[in-house]
């Protein structure tokens, strides 16, 4: 783990500034397979509103709704900035185990270069092979002000 960064934010138009700046960095940051951003932290803390900015960077159309029901949902990404083509959002709020999310493909997403991996709840499918990640941890501090920690999972 590299040294942790806190950020706070006050509202929804400094999550979208955070958002694209996380995309930046992950977008430069090389890679040999998925780039992968864990989002946690409590029930209403912003992690499926940090996907929604995110997606709003990449000028994605399509609305993004909580994946919770359907546990993984795919955007094809077309902006030339990205060098990404495909945002992938898990919420894996209701696996057990991580095999549940081995047995949806994991496998193969993460050996794409091309795709972008958003997980919330990565708590429920601890141990699950993440070759490199990203990892924002959101709290609530009051209203709409939120405080985000920043990790970074090496290989
Ligand atoms: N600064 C902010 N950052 C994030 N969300 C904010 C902020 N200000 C207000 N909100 C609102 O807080 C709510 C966060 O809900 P969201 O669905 O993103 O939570 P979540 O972490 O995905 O929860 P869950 O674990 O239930 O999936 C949204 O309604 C969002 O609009
Ligand atoms: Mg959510």
């Amino acid at each position: 783990m590299e040294k942790e960064k806190v950020t706070i934010i006050h509202n929804l138009d400094e999550l979208h500034l955070f958002s694209c700046m996380i995309f930046g960095e992950v977008n430069d940051t090389e890679r040999d397979s998925a780039g992968i951003i864990l989002l946690s932290g409590d029930l209403g803390a912003g992690k499926t509103a940090f996907a929604k900015e995110l997606a709003d960077c990449l000028h994605i159309k399509e609305e993004i709704t909580s994946p919770t029901f359907v546990i993984q949902k795919e955007y094809d990404i077309h902006n030339p900035k990205s060098s990404f083509r495909k945002l992938i959002h898990i919420d894996a709020y209701r696996l057990e185990r991580k095999e549940e999310l081995e047995y949806l493909g994991w496998g193969d997403l993460i050996r794409n270069p091309e795709n972008l991996i958003l997980i919330e709840w990565p708590e429920k499918v601890e141990g699950i092979k993440i070759p490199h990640a990203f990892i924002l941890h959101f709290e609530i501090i009051e209203g709409d002000k939120r405080k985000i920690t920043r990790d970074q999972m090496k290989k």
